[in-house]
């Protein structure tokens, strides 16, 4: 059985025993909900990668309540890594350094480097520090499902699975941290997300971003973790992408036809493109509007889910036209959802 507990201060107090014990125990953070166990407890860890049915071959973010905390998880702290971290933590930012032997080979996927951050959400700080061990916590969702933005979307994927869940609302960000890798010549950001590389490079200017153009697509990534297919609704989803009206174009025609076929249609979509929907049946997800990429990103993972549920048997969405701040880490997201693209 999977307890769902509150945020008061003898629920966090039991969650961080549960964690202590080698327990698994769902938490919000600021980015998505993360699926806890204790990082340096072999045992828990290969429990979690059995309940979320995750390869074995892809590391997970070690969480921390304190900088110093991150000493004794790896070999040295690069001074680069030092002004980063003064900057972006407690936030959703993720450093990859070079690991110390105390990582249990499962956290890192045998790898010689940790992923570590230190989330700024106050009932993930109360719980590691109440905890007082690293955290090991990927998103809590089942393998390649859309990340958990909701206590409830945790239990659709793990009930029964898990020991216990916090629920504390929704998550601001709704989008996972930027893994940014230290380890490498120059530091190359392996995941985007909303810290951004603008505002990595005014700390650090040689920071590279991962891939240039297609953020979906491209060959192989340096993290075995970070492959391209992911975070997708069960309907397969083709993403419409190129110049806006020629895509609302493109998307509402194919909408059409696929629901004069029978099929039952889900959207997800833009609030200014709204209005083209109206004559046929489909159902929408409604994202916000792309002024306001913050809230695109807090809506996003919930939005597939809401088709999910819905029964849709195909989904249909438009790619934000932006690359600036939030819009990268969303595109890379539904490029990795789809399972077509469609350019135009
Ligand atoms: O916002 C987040 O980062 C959330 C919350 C719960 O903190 N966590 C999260 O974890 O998204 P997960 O496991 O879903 O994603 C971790 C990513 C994967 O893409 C993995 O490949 C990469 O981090 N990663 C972990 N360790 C790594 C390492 N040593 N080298 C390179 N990439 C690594
Ligand atoms: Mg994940």
């Amino acid at each position: 059985m999977t307890q769902l507990l509150d945020t008061s201060s003898s629920s966090i107090a039991r969650a961080a025993e549960c964690l202590r014990a080698g327990g698994l125990v769902a938490f919000p953070t600021e980015t998505v909900y993360g699926l806890g166990a204790h990082a340096l407890d072999a045992g828990a860890v290969r429990r979690l990668f059995e309940a979320k049915g995750r390869p074995a071959n892809d590391p997970l973010i070690v969480h921390v309540a304190s900088a110093d905390e991150v000493r004794g998880l790896i070999m040295r702290m690069p001074p680069n890594a030092e002004a980063l971290a003064a900057r972006f933590w407690p936030g959703p930012l993720t450093l990859v350094l070079q690991k110390s032997p105390r990582v249990p080979a499962e956290v890192t996927a045998g790898l010689d480097t940790v992923a570590i951050r230190m989330p700024a959400h106050p009932v993930a700080r109360a719980l590691l520090e109440t905890a007082q061990i690293p955290v090991a916590a990927p998103s809590a969702n089942l393998f390649s499902r859309p990340s958990p933005t909701r206590a409830a979307h945790v239990l659709q994927d793990l009930e029964g699975r898990i020991d216990l869940v916090i629920d504390g609302g929704p998550t601001m960000v709704g989008v996972e941290s930027t893994v940014l890798d230290l380890t490498s010549d120059l530091p190359v950001v392996l995941r985007p997300g909303a810290v951004t590389l603008e505002m990595l490079r005014e700390i650090v200017p040689e920071v590279r971003g991962r891939v240039e153009g297609d953020p979906g697509k491209a060959g192989a990534y340096p993290s075995p973790g970070l492959m391209s297919k992911h975070y997708s609704p069960r309907a397969p989803m083709t993403l419409f992408t190129g110049r806006r009206d020629a895509v609302v174009d493109a998307l509402v025609k194919r909408a059409r036809q696929a629901a004069a076929d029978g099929r039952r249609v889900g959207v997800l979509v833009m609030r200014e493109d709204v209005d083209g929907f109206g004559d046929f049946p489909v159902r929408l997800a409604e994202m916000g509007t792309s002024a306001d990429l913050a809230a695109v990103a807090s809506r996003l993972y919930a939005a597939m889910r809401e088709l999910d549920a819905a029964g849709v048997d195909v989904i249909f969405a438009r790619d934000i036209d932006s690359e600036d701040g939030l819009g990268q880490a969303i595109r890379d997201r539904l490029h990795r959802a789809a399972s077509e693209i469609v350019r135009l």
